[in-house]
Formats: structure tokens, C-alpha cells, sequence
């Protein structure tokens, strides 16, 4: 079978920037740098972005376009002894696309209720009320929240055909329309927050760095953890679009763009939401600090409030906002599922459609349990564990058998063969040395804080859920490559 190829260069990089866009610069970009001291934030997670996410980045372009295939296929073709890795980055992807679909079900629900500011003036009393109909422990599931059951295979069956269609007709079409509607929808956003009273205090607080807090390891942690999962590396899915890229590509430039893109959106979409905000914070007369929250809670509960006090134009700045978080959104679990069907298609030598068919009901079933009443303690967990033993894991993994064991120095050749820019030493710093040393710091980190303080006030068997999740996908794949029914 002739492997897929994109059709143009801006193709490829609207389909990598659009799976690094997604509800990380939106959901999560916003309250981890709410939680990490606002503009004190910028800058760990710009020094993140330079020293760990595009260096990443160009080796994982790297591996796809000089092995032209899925995650485990291109590690396997670098090294017999690699292909687990790349499995490893299929089930973080896997994974984070069970909890990631439920998420973007929610966002279709509020979309739908934008028109009518249908969430009503108790918008926190509608989300865990209403949609996630939440119980009260991971331990009581107590059956399906059937909004979120709804809203959960609406998104599954956009997938589905996207991905049905194939890397041009389906990934590449999709990601021409969603990419520019969604940065009309961001200037749209944009605009309308900062032409708002208070607008401006509320991003005074978003940029004014606090350097006092870049003293707090935890402020790094984050910082490191947010690039990996904005720029989706770790998850197979970056290694298996540069596989579909023409043999002659600039490697080291496309890893630019996609990275600073993703960034800009991020940085961007931080001055619609901290400026609704701070209006919001002036109309009530209180501090910023004092309407913001975390978590699941900005997105969904907070900015509906928002939006609801705004002087004008409510419902369609409602739209544009969850229509934004929809279409970023969708093209990241779509790129999940191709890094997976990609997998299952090299390793079986199986047709796109039957991959396809198999990536999404797989992934379908895993997800179902995010779509209990109780899903939310679990999405919460399994994000939290999957973050970090998930694809800082994976990204050490990655550096050390690259760029240490098959050659750093052979991957650098390749990728500089056709760019404009090279990957000289300071490739070399960051890939071998900055991004093992740092991610085994966070790692390290992470793991004392989670000793000394469980996350997020779980009991300690709510916990477990979270290493189990990990250690089972672990076991899957270090079992896959036993399996030899494959094609070289
Ligand atoms: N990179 C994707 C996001 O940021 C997973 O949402």
C-alpha cells in the first residue's frame, strides 16, 4: 500500500498546528497560568517552548520523515529495541483522547446552549448539575450523564469521518476550514473583550510578571508539562504527520512555525479571557482573584457567567467563544486517532478504514467512563497521571534513545538536509542534554509532591486509578511488539 502523503506544505502545517491547538491553549493554558502566577507564567513556559517544545519537536518531525512511518514503526526503523516506545506514544495518546472527546462533547452541549445563554444565571449549578450530573466520588459512577453520552458520539462520529476520509480528504480538508475559522473566531474574541470595562486590568494581571514566583520549582513543572501537552508531543501523533511529508521538506522550519503558532494562540486567546474577566471582576466590584477559578471550572463555569453579564452582544460572543473551543478542539483527538490507526495500519497491514473503525472503538468504549456522573473525578486523575508519567515519560524516552543511542547527530543531518534554518549545537544542548535533565526534574518533582500532598485531595485508592491507567498502557506496549505480523 503507497503511504499517504499531504497534499501541500501549508496542508501539513495547518494539520500539526491544528493538533496542537486545542483545549490546551484554551481550557488549560488559561487556568495553569491563572494558578502559576499569570504573567509570571510567560516566561518558564516561553524558556519551556525553546529549550524542550520545538527541539522536541524537530526530532520527532525527524523520526516520521526520514522512517516514513507511525510512531512505532519509525522508532523500530531507527533501532529493533525502540519500537515500544513508540507504543508508548500511542497509549498517551490514547489516553488522553478517552477524557480529551468527553471534554469536547461538553463544549458541543455549551455551544448549542450559547445561542440562548441556555446555562441560566447558576452556571455552576448547570455544569455539575445539568450536563455532568456529577456524584459524589469517583467511586459512585451512578450510570451516564446522558447530555455528555450525547455530546460525547456527536464528537466521536465527526471523527470518525474526518478520519475515514484519509490524510488529504479528511485531516488536510478539515484542518483548511477549521485553522482559519478558528483565528477569525480568536481576533473576533479578542476584540470584543478588550473594547470591555475592566478589560484592561484583568490583562494588566495576565502580562505583569511576578519574579519573585520563578523561584517555585512547581511554576517549571508546569510550565514544561503545558508545552508538551500543547504541542502534543509524547502522544505519536507529530511522528506519524511528518511521515506523510514529501521527501524533500524543511523540517527544522515547519517545527518553528507549528511550535511559535501554537504559542501565539495560546498567548493570544489570554487576552480575550483575562479581559472578559476583568470585566467581569469591575462589574462586580472585586478583584480579579476573586471570580477566576481552576480547572474545568474557568472554561465552563466562569466564562458563561461572564457572558452573561456582558452589556451587549451576549449570544453571539457566546458562540464565537464555544464555537472557538470546539473547532480548536476537534483536530487534536482527530491527530490522536490517526497516530493510533497509523499504528494499527503498520503493524497489522491493515486498510485505513478498518484501522480507523478499530482506533475509534476502542477509543470510544475507553471513553464512555468519562461520561459517567462520576467521569469527572476520573477525567481529573487520569489527566493529571497521564501528563506527567504519560508523555514526560515518553519525550525522555524519545531523547535518550535518539539522540543518545541510534545518533543525535545522524537524525540533526537529516533534518538539516532540506532547511533553511539548521539545528546546530544548541539542538544538540537542548535535545541530549537540557530536555533529559530538566523532564527527570519535573518527573522527580511531580512524584515528591504527589508523596507528600496526594493530588488534588483524592484518597489514595483514588489515586490508584491513576497508576493503574498508566501501568496497564505501559504493559500494552511492551507486549505489542511480540506480535510479528507486520510489514518492514
Ligand atoms: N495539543 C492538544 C491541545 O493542546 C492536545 O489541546
Amino acid at each position: 500500500m503507497a503511504r499517504e502523503v499531504w497534499n501541500t506544505r501549508v496542508g501539513f502545517i495547518l494539520a500539526a498546528v491544528g493538533s496542537a491547538v486545542g483545549l490546551g491553549n484554551i481550557w488549560r493554558f488559561s487556568y495553569t497560568c491563572y494558578e502559576n502566577g499569570g504573567g509570571a507564567f510567560l516566561i518558564p513556559y516561553f524558556i519551556a517552548l525553546l529549550t524542550a517544545g520545538i527541539p522536541l519537536m524537530i526530532l520527532e518531525f525527524g523520526l516520521g520523515s526520514k522512517f516514513k512511518g507511525s510512531a512505532p514503526m519509525s522508532l523500530k526503523r531507527a533501532d529493533k529495541k525502540f519500537e515500544w516506545i513508540g507504543w508508548l506514544g500511542v497509549m498517551s495518546g490514547f489516553i488522553i483522547t478517552t477524557y480529551y472527546s468527553v471534554i469536547v462533547g461538553w463544549s458541543l452541549i455549551y455551544l448549542a446552549n450559547a445561542f440562548t445563554l441556555g446555562w441560566g444565571t447558576d452556571t455552576a449549578g448547570f455544569l455539575f448539575g445539568e450536563v455532568l450530573e456529577l456524584s459524589d466520588s469517583p467511586w459512585v459512577l451512578g450510570g451516564f450523564a446522558h447530555k455528555v453520552l450525547l455530546g460525547l458520539l456527536a464528537t466521536w462520529a465527526i471523527i470518525w469521518v474526518v478520519e475515514k476520509k484519509g490524510v488529504q480528504g479528511g485531516i488536510e480538508k478539515a484542518s483548511k476550514i477549521f485553522m482559519p475559522l478558528l483565528w477569525i473566531l480568536l481576533f473576533v474574541l479578542v476584540f470584543r473583550a478588550v473594547t470591555l470595562v475592566g478589560a484592561l486590568d484583568g490583562i494588566e494581571w495576565y502580562l505583569k510578571p511576578d519574579f519573585s514566583m520563578l523561584l517555585d520549582k512547581n511554576i517549571w513543572v508546569a510550565a514544561y508539562g503545558q508545552a508538551f501537552f500543547s504541542l502534543s508531543l509524547g502522544m505519536a501523533i507529530m511522528i506519524t504527520y511528518s511521515s506523510y511529508l514529501p521527501k524533500k521538506s524543511d523540517i527544522v522550519n515547519n517545527a518553528f512555525i507549528v511550535s511559535l503558532a501554537d504559542c501565539a494562540f495560546s498567548f493570544t486567546m489570554g487576552f480575550a479571557i483575562f479581559g472578559t474577566l476583568g470585566y467581569m471582576a469591575s462589574s462586580k466590584g472585586v478583584g480579579l482573584q476573586e471570580v477566576v477559578a481552576s480547572g474545568v471550572g474557568l472554561a465552563f463555569v466562569v466564562l458563561p457567567e461572564a457572558l452573561n453579564m456582558l452589556p451587549g452582544l451576549k449570544a453571539i460572543t457566546a458562540v464565537a467563544f464555544f464555537l472557538s473551543i470546539v473547532v480548536a478542539a476537534l483536530s487534536s483527538p482527530i491527530s490522536i486517532v490517526e497516530g493510533f490507526a497509523a499504528a494499527i495500519m503498520d503493524k497489522f497491514d491493515m486498510s485505513r478504514s478498518r484501522a480507523v473503525d478499530v482506533a475509534i472503538g476502542v477509543s470510544l468504549i475507553g471513553s464512555l467512563i468519562f461520561a459517567t456522573k462520576g467521569g469527572l473525578y476520573w477525567l481529573d486523575i487520569v489527566d493529571h497521571f497521564v501528563n506527567i508519567y504519560g508523555l514526560m515519560v515518553v519525550g525522555i524516552l524519545e531523547v535518550v534513545a535518539i539522540g543518545w543511542v541510534y545518533g543525535g547527530d545522524r537524525i540533526k543531518e537529516w533534518v538539516n538536509t532540506y532547511s533553511d534554518i539548521m539545528a546546530g549545537k544548541w539542538w544538540d544542548v537542548s535535545a541530549k542534554v537540557v530536555i533529559p535533565i530538566v523532564l527527570v526534574i519535573c518527573l522527580a518533582q511531580e512524584t515528591l509532591n504527589g508523596i507528600n500532598e496526594p493530588y488534588g485531595g483524592y484518597d489514595t485508592n483514588a489515586l490508584l486509578i491513576g497508576f493503574g491507567v498508566i501501568v496497564l498502557g505501559a504493559v500494552i506496549a511492551l507486549m505489542l511488539p511480540l506480535l510479528k505480523k507486520e510489514v518492514e
